[in-house]
């Protein structure tokens, strides 16, 4: 199957699923606190896509049970929301997708509860980081491993992380998941050339220690084998008829953190 390529009218909706995503994600961060159960923040995000007449894509995803994922400290994706109280300094990851009129949004972050260890946070910064890098490096006319290169090459300029190599990116649109896989490593210059029209999800995954991971009994939960602990961040993004990215989960298109970089966003949207 090809990648798939949208309209301008169908990103529009994707926007709608994207902002969706992100402002449920932003309820969520704030409600990130030592105590609150992430079965809580569960419920929060299904109240959310019941105003904006949303519908989950997680729910039921291969049988998955919840609308986010919630993976805390070793735990690094794919964690199954649960009624264990988060702890003073836990990392917290949360993944959420929505679908509005067959289309989909899907993002994530990792925040701290409660005090803050500066070399966990660092490991946030970097993960998130070098998901705008990645975004920044997806240009019209670019090869998808352009985008590999670019996350893997900061994560490795700010220190001794494990990327996770199982896990990666994807296309997006009117399935959670498509083609193309996005690596978060790897050569330059391979893979298929970035078009207009195309949408990806770009989401690295890392670790303060090795990359190797395994899952847990549960069939989900993506823990890392030598219990160090994680971080997540997730934004889908679509290159727009402008030959400027738009960045569909985020509240203000990436203008600010794609600003930063020298990249303008589009204005179509
Ligand atoms: N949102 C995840 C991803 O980024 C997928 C979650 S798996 C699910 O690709 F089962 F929870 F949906
Ligand atoms: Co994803």
């Amino acid at each position: 199957m090809a990648i798939q390529i949208k309209t301008l009218d169908q990103l529009k909706l994707m926007r709608r699923a994207g902002l969706v995503v992100g402002e449920t994600l932003e309820i969520l961060r704030e409600a990130i606190k030592p105590g609150v159960t992430t079965n809580h923040l569960n419920e929060i995000a299904v109240k959310n896509l019941k105003v904006n007449k949303a519908k989950p894509n997680f729910l039921n995803y291969h049988g998955y049970p919840a609308v986010i994922c919630a993976s805390v400290n070793d735990e690094i994706v794919h964690g199954i929301p649960n009624d264990r109280p988060i702890k003073d300094g836990d990392i917290v990851s949360i993944d959420f997708g929505a679908i509005i009129e067959g289309w989909h949004g899907d993002a994530a972050f990792s925040v701290i509860a409660g005090t803050v260890d500066p070399e966990d946070q660092k490991l946030l910064d970097t993960c998130e980081q070098s998901m705008w890098e990645g975004i920044a490096a997806g240009k019209v006319g670019a090869k998808l491993t352009d985008i590999s290169y670019a996350i893997e090459k900061y994560i490795h300029s700010q220190g001794h992380y494990g990327i996770l190599r199982e896990y990666g990116g994807h296309g997006i649109g009117t399935e959670m998941h498509q083609e193309p896989h996005v690596l978060n490593f790897g050569a330059a210059g391979l893979g298929p050339e970035l078009k207009v029209g195309m949408a990806l999800a770009i989401e690295p995954m890392i670790t303060r220690g090795s990359a190797k991971t395994k899952v847990l009994d549960d069939e989900w939960t993506v823990v890392s084998q030598d219990g160090s602990r994680g971080a997540h961040f997730e934004n889908s993004f679509a290159l727009l008829e402008d030959a400027k990215p738009f960045v569909l989960t985020s509240l203000d298109g990436g203008k600010e953190k794609l600003g930063a970089l020298g990249i303008e966003i589009s204005n179509l949207i």
